[in-house]
């Protein structure tokens, strides 16, 4: 098939995981016969240094033409002032916005072969399978802003609507699973989060009834999420919840450096593949970034963008191999020969090889 890709890498450690992976998602398109194309545009702090904001329309409108859309990271000590009027991760939220990509899928999945780089207990860890589905469009990123001398607010909003459309993701997704959906909120204290739990509910009764459904707060979701991660399938959230809690459960994994994600919107819309981290300044042009993250978000790319799912798995079976070769980046190699970003690349690559030659079309 042929697809139209378009490449965001951004900031720090942006470009240099994006290249792996358009190295990797080349390789696959050669292997299977497919034709893609890669445009690179700029977003974050360099479309402030050279276009003098962090979404310029350029970059806009290739993201809405193209098939899918794989990004690196944003941000940096560069434009951190904290007074700055405009800021990198202003252009990540306005391109999820304006491609309204509402269901940002975050699957943990701890490898056997980095469970030593997890603070967790290894028994803990066995058969944790979890997908995090946080809702990316709405809640206090969005809501609006004041800021005085004395005083600053920021707006937690969220409409029947919003809630609606990212609950029956997570409620499909749950289906095709284990058949379970945690919904996390401070139904407690938030107003938000009341509205949040009753639609969750009706959704749950009266188009899901076979799936179970159940509400946890986020406060000790939180605590449940480390103490007992394999009780959980597809856990769904709002926008700061999911933001917070994703982090942390990279540490199931062993490492931010191994997360992926999906940014997707209505069926059929482009959607937006990057890794969980951030730009990683203190590492950023070193080479020694950990590339499996954006690896394996470009496979979630191949999956949900372009239906191939054959090399989707291709891609993750080859990441899976290079972990259990030991093919670490310094994030997960402890005392071990630590790979640099692009020695981690090659042995993804390998471990695609491996996987023997692809049948002819149509075999
Ligand atoms: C993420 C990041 C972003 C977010 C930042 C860079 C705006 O932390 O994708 O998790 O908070 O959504
Ligand atoms: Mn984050």
């Amino acid at each position: 098939m042929r697809a139209d890709i378009v490449v965001l890498p951004g900031d720090g450690i942006g470009p240099e995981v994006a290249a792996a992976a358009v190295t990797v998602l080349k390789a696959v398109a050669s292997r299977h016969g497919h034709s893609f194309t890669f445009t690179e545009h700029d977003i974050g702090g360099i479309a402030i240094d050279r276009h003098g904001e962090p979404l310029p329309e350029a970059t806009r409108l290739a993201c809405q033409q193209a098939d899918a859309v794989l990004l690196g990271a944003v941000g940096g000590p560069k434009w951190s002032d904290p007074n700055a009027k405009v800021r990198p991760e202003q252009g990540l939220l306005a391109i999820r916005r304006a491609l309204g990509l509402f269901a940002n899928l975050r699957p943990v999945r701890p490898h056997p072969a980095a469970l030593d780089a997890s603070p967790i207990k290894a028994h803990l860890l066995a058969g944790v399978d979890i997908l995090v589905v946080r809702e990316l469009t709405g809640g206090i990123y969005f809501g609006d802003k004041t800021r005085t001398e004395d005083a600053a607010s920021d707006l937690c909003r969220y409409s029947v609507a919003e809630i609606e459309r990212v609950m029956r993701s997570a409620f499909r997704l749950a289906q095709g699973r284990r058949g379970k959906v945690t919904s996390v909120d401070k139904a407690n204290v938030l107003e938000t989060s009341r509205l949040w739990r009753d639609v969750a509910t009706r959704i749950g009764r009266e188009e899901f009834p076979e799936v179970a459904l159940e509400h946890q707060l986020v406060d000790s979701m939180a605590m449940h999420l480390l103490a007992k991660p394999r009780e959980y399938d597809v856990i769904v959230t709002e926008n700061m919840f999911g933001d917070i809690l994703t982090d942390e459960a990279s540490m199931l994994a062993g490492s931010l450096g191994l997360l992926p994600s999906a940014s997707l919107g209505l069926e059929g819309k482009v959607g937006i593949y990057e890794p969980i981290h951030g730009s990683a300044p203190d590492i950023a042009g070193k080479g020694i970034a950990n590339p499996y993250a954006t690896i394996l978000s470009a496979a979630m790319l191949l999956r949900h963008s372009l239906g191939l799912e054959e090399e989707a798995q291709c891609i993750e079976r080859a990441v899976e191999a290079a972990l259990d070769a030991k093919a670490f980046t310094a994030d997960l190699a402890g005392p071990a020969q630590a790979l640099s970003t692009a020695q981690a690349c090659d042995a993804v690559l390998e471990q695609l090889e491996a996987q023997g030659t692809v049948p002819a079309l149509g075999e």
